[in-house]
Formats: structure tokens, C-alpha cells, sequence
């Protein structure tokens, strides 16, 4: 009845604004120069969350409050009756970014808060703007800084940014940020997943001074008709009815134009003729320069166009088949921190792309770091991003929702300059259901209104029956009509109880006429287990699934890529055999420190014949 209720409360009501007014974007910060606050900073654990509240849930005592600008040493060594129940600066120290998993062999398991603190020199120069910049703290954050707070952000997965120019002195400045790892049964993902919660500040985090009046938001990207287009937003004292120019000297392309009265840009202009478009054979990039006023905006990007045709994804008006692998944001390596860098990023695309002969990956199942993004726009990797809406969530809840809303406009407001990102995912395994499917309508819709450029599509499920000793899966789930592609998990022959000789003859029924993705597909081995029974967790059994599986896919008439879960095992609460799982989910082709598993070679094999027939297509 409530859902009933919300439902035709939320169908009267316009969608809310997704955004106020104080978001700030600043895309392409990465690429903008700045000084990194990554390196040494102290921390302290605060699992009952002393430094939030007092026991009342009064704001939090002197002695509890972290973030206070105070040196906590000299402050007792004056005053005797004086005393605090933390010292920053003599608190360990870790090496940011990293979650705090590893920081200590007791923090392994720790889910909760703990506080960082350091100390920099900055300031900004005349008439200049500074930004304080993070990349993704999971799972909230609250920062400080000299004692005041700076601001909050929700979502353990996407960029966040303060104008500091006021609160920052020119030296010791004394940053402190709180961090809750702790699941919200009002926000996304809900606390039930299978993936380990990597607590802490998991990405850089850095100030980025601008000029007062900056280059906010930007969006270069080749139109669906074959143009290039511009969207910008200009931002500060001087944003409005401002001459503004695009150029990229390597087309020797300019195109200028004016902000408007709030100081947007909107350009278009015929693409060159020696443009060369982005593709996986040839990922080509620009550097694109935008200038307004004194700031210059600069990002490398791909141009390419997508559309759909009948059961075909077209890139560059060509039908591309997806040879895919899923993958969460964690490193190779037996004590993985999701510290994702330049050179673990590589290890793990080029394990696909050059490894497996795959030509994209679906990076699952919440927006991972802009360097995995960047390095597939390098390395020529089609890439499907998802939100973690992801089995149960509270799709009832308002606040659930417009957590999922921020969380897609931020991903999308990062990475819609990215010519690998052809998918946005707003979904993953979930339930049908009324409120559910309202949910996904608002996502869709959402994604569709800031890009109208790439696919929308979600992980779906298909039922299982059988028709006379028939073996069925039908796709029934209404979120079919919606997505521009319909993709669906699938684990018959491991979880279900059919035998591996049933799942080539799968009839799959209900798909409609559209591009479909296999977007999941996987069985569980332990590296190195091998079993003449070819029993489940060896080896052999997973090799033999694979078979089983793709001969399945050659027969689905509508498939247009698929991305088998998972390229390598990753750490999850859920898997804890004591023989073979260990706190790992062992679908992994290769194992958590890159040795290779049977299976590994079969889907090589059968991607490399793709690859061959996709070549030799005129
Ligand atoms: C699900 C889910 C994955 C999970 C996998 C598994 O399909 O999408 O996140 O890890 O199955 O069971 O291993």
C-alpha cells in the first residue's frame, strides 16, 4: 500500500531539481595543475562516533572533536585540567589514498568511522579561486578545515569539490575528514552486496586553484548526426555574455562563441574531414582547449558516435560486437586496497584487452576512478558504468532514490568526456516491482537528460522453466521496453541445479528486438584446483562451464556482446568456504594475484576468433 501511495505521489510530482545550486563540477579536474594532498596523514579510529555527537546526541564534546585546529599536546601541557581523548598529530599515519583495510592487520575488518588529518601549505594568489577535490571517499565524508566545516558529501564512488578560497591561510593549514564506511538502508548500494566495503579515502584528493572566474562544466562529444558539439558552463564574477573558444590544434578546428546570461555555451560545428574517429582499432584522442576569459580548460577526447540498429550496436555506423569482461575496482595482488593507480589499472585492462582479446569491459557495479576511464579512452576498451543500484534497495524511499539520482549525475558529469563509455548501467539484478520500476524510469530518464549521447541499459534476470524436459529462459522484465539494451545475468549449470549438458540447448525466449548483452555469466574455481570428477571450484569445471555457456551464446540471435563474470577473484564477506573461497568470490578467470585458470584460454579462444571474423567483415 505504501509503495501504491508513493508511487502516485511521485507521478504528481515533477522531478525534483537534481542538483543545487552550489554543485560544483569542475571536470577535467585531473587535468588541471594542482598540488595532491595524497601521502602521510594520521588517523584515528571513532567507531561509536564520539567525534559526531556527545551521548545525548548533543553536538560532540572538546575532547572528542577531531577536527578542532588546536595542538592537542600543548593545550594540556598549559592547562592541567585540561584533557582530549585523541592527538592528531601523534595518531598513526597511512599513506592516502588506500582504504583502511590495510592500513593495520586489525583494520581488516573495520566498518565505521575513522578520522584523517594533515597539515599543508597553500594559498591562493590574487583574485585566484582554490578548490579542495576528491576523488571518491566511501562511504560519507564530512571535512574541515582549520576547524570549520568545509562541507558533507554522500557516495563512496564519485568526485567531490569545495571552494576554499576563504577558509584557506597561507601556511599550516590543517585539513581533517571524517569517514563512514557504514551502509545507509536510505541510500545506494544497500548494505547487502558481494563485494568488500573498502572504507576510506580510496582516491586522490587534491586543490586545484583556478581564476576566479572558472570553466566549470564542460562536454565535447561527436552528436549521433556526425558533428561536434560543445556544452560549457562558465562559472564566477564574470561568467556572463563572455567570449569563449574551443580549439584543437591537431584539426586545426576553432570555434568561438559567447555565454549567455548565466553563462552556458552551447557550440556545434561540422567535424573536419581529417578527423579520425575513437575506436578500439584506433583509439584516437584530441587535445581539446577551451578558453573563457583567463581560465583554460583542457582534456583529451575521443570522438565517436553510437547508435542502435535493430539487435545491432553500431559504433561509427559499423556493428561492433562487445567482447567483454566485468571487473570490480580492486588491483591485482593478495592484500588489494581498491588503490587504483596508472600502473594497477593497466595490469588489470591489459589482462583483458591484450589478455583475453577483448575489445570492452563492464566496470561493475558503481562508477569506478577516472584513471580506470581514462586508460580504457587510451587503450581502446568500450566500457559499460554502472550505478550501484544493485539487488534490494529501498525503492520506496525517496532518499534512496535521490541518492541514486546524485550519484548518477556525478558519474556522468565526470565521464561524459570518456569515448570508451558507451553504456551508462542504472541497475543490477534488481527486483520487479512496482516502485522499482519507477525507480529505474526516474534513472533512465535522468541519464538521458545529461547525455543524450550514449546507451542506457541494466542487468536484468530471465526466469527459468522447462517445457517437456525443454530447457527456457524467458526475459519478462518490463525494464526491456526502457533500456536500449537489454542485458541479462545468467548462471545456469552453478547456481541452478542443471547439469552442464543442458545449458548449450537453452531456449531463450521474451528477448525483444534489440541488442542484447550476456552481462553476466561465471562459475567459481579455486587456482590450481584441479579434479578428475571436474567437480565444482576445480578448474576443469570451470573451463567446462565456459564451453557450455558460450555454446549457448552462439545461439542467441539477438546477442550483441557479453561481459562473463569476473576477470579476476575478488575479496567478498559473502564466499567464506575455508577450502576454496577464503573471503574470495572465485569466479575469476585469473586468481587475486593474475594466475591464469583453464577457463581463462577458452574465453581467449573463442574472443580471438570474433575478433578474427570481425576483421575480416568488409
Ligand atoms: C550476481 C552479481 C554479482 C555477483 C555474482 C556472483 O550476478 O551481479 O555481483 O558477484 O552474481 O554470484 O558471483
Amino acid at each position: 500500500m505504501r509503495a501504491i501511495l508513493w508511487l502516485v505521489l511521485l507521478l504528481a510530482l515533477p522531478a525534483p531539481a537534481l542538483a543545487g545550486p552550489e554543485e560544483i563540477v569542475l571536470a577535467a579536474a585531473s587535468q588541471r595543475p594542482g598540488m595532491s594532498l595524497a601521502g602521510a596523514w594520521h588517523y584515528s579510529l571513532d567507531p561509536y562516533r564520539a567525534g559526531m555527537a556527545g551521548i545525548h546526541g548533543e553536538p560532540p564534546y572538546e575532547n572528542q572533536r577531531r577536527y578542532a585546529d588546536i595542538d592537542v599536546a600543548r593545550e594540556m601541557a598549559r592547562d592541567p585540567q585540561r584533557f582530549y581523548e585523541f592527538d592528531m598529530d601523534r595518531a598513526p599515519v597511512a599513506l592516502l589514498p588506500s582504504s583502511w583495510l590495510t592500513h593495520t592487520p586489525e583494520m581488516r575488518h573495520y566498518q565505521g568511522l575513522v578520522w584523517y588529518q594533515r597539515h599543508f601549505d597553500a594559498a591562493p594568489g590574487a583574485g585566484k579561486r582554490l578548490f579542495l577535490r576528491f576523488e571518491a571517499a566511501n562511504r560519507s565524508a564530512i571535512v574541515y578545515l582549520n576547524g570549520r566545516l568545509v562541507g558533507r558529501h554522500e557516495g563512496g564512488f564519485t568526485p567531490f569539490t569545495f571552494d576554499v578560497t576563504e577558509i584557506v591561510r597561507p601556511s599550516d593549514n590543517q585539513i581533517t575528514v571524517g569517514v563512514d564506511s557504514t551502509p545507509s538502508p536510505h541510500a545506494i548500494p544497500a548494505a547487502t552486496t558481494d563485494w568488500e566495503n573498502y572504507g576510506g579515502i580510496t582516491r586522490d584528493v587534491r586543490l586545484i586553484e583556478t581564476p576566479a572566474t572558472w570553466i566549470d562544466d564542460s562536454w565535447v562529444r561527436m552528436t549521433r548526426d556526425g558533428r561536434i558539439a560543445v556544452d560549457m558552463r562558465l562559472r564566477g564574477p564574470e561568467a556572463a555574455n563572455r567570449p569563449v573558444s574551443l580549439r584543437i590544434a591537431a584539426l586545426d578546428l576553432t570555434l568561438r562563441g559567447r555565454t549567455d546570461g548565466t553563462g552556458r555555451w552551447h557550440g556545434q560545428v561540422d567535424a573536419p574531414p581529417g578527423l579520425r574517429r575513437w575506436s578500439p582499432e584506433a583509439p584516437q584522442l584530441y587535445d581539446v582547449k577551451i578558453r573563457a576569459g583567463e581560465d583554460l580548460w583542457q582534456d583529451r577526447i575521443g570522438f565517436r558516435t553510437l547508435r542502435i540498429e535493430g539487435t545491432h550496436i553500431l559504433l561509427n555506423d559499423r556493428p561492433v560486437f562487445l567482447r567483454g569482461i566485468c571487473l570490480h575496482e580492486e588491483e591485482f595482488g593478495p592484500s588489494p586496497s581498491r588503490t587504483i593507480t596508472p600502473q594497477t589499472a593497466r595490469a588489470l585492462l591489459l589482462a583483458a584487452r591484450d589478455g583475453l582479446h577483448a575489445n570492452y569491459v563492464r566496470l561493475a557495479h558503481y562508477p569506478h576512478s577516472e584513471v580506470m576511464t581514462r586508460l580504457a579512452d587510451e587503450l581502446g576498451l568500450i566500457v559499460w558504468s554502472e550505478i550501484p543500484v544493485y539487488w534490494q534497495v529501498a525503492f520506496d524511499d525517496p532518499d534512496a532514490l535521490q541518492s541514486a539520482r546524485t550519484m548518477q549525475r556525478e558519474a556522468i558529469l565526470r565521464d561524459r568526456n570518456r569515448a570508451a563509455i558507451a553504456i551508462w548501467s542504472i541497475a543490477n539484478e534488481t527486483p520487479v516491482m512496482p516502485a522499482r520500476n519507477l525507480f529505474l524510469r526516474t534513472l533512465a530518464a535522468d541519464a538521458r537528460t545529461l547525455d543524450d549521447s550514449r546507451l542506457i541499459s541494466a542487468a536484468l534476470l530471465a526466469s527459468r522453466s522447462d517445457e517437456g524436459g525443454h530447457p527456457v529462459l524467458t526475459m519478462a522484465d518490463p525494464m526491456r521496453d526502457l533500456l536500449d539494451i537489454v542485458s541479462v545475468n545468467s548462471y545456469i549449470g552453478w547456481y541452478e541445479g542443471d547439469p552442464l549438458d543442458v545449458v548449450p540447448r537453452i531456449e531463450w525466449r521474451g528477448l525483444p528486438d534489440k541488442p542484447v548483452i550476456l552481462s553476466e555469466f561465471g562459475a567459481g574455481a579455486l587456482a590450481g584446483f584441479h579434479d578428475p570428477a571436474h567437480g565444482k571450484f576445480s578448474e576443469e569445471f570451470q573451463a567446462n562451464y565456459y564451453r557450455a555457456t558460450l555454446a549457448m551464446a552462439q545461439a542467441m540471435p539477438s546477442l550483441a556482446g557479453m561481459s562473463p563474470w569476473v576477470l579476476k577473484d575478488f575479496r567478498s564477506p559473502r564466499r567464506q568456504h575455508p577450502v576454496y573461497q577464503q573471503g574470495w568470490n572465485r569466479k575469476g578467470l585469473l586468481s587475486e594475484t593474475g594466475a591464469r585458470k583453464a577457463a581463462f584460454d577458452v574465453l581467449a579462444d573463442w574472443y580471438r576468433e570474433r575478433a578474427a571474423q570481425a576483421s575480416s567483415m568488409p
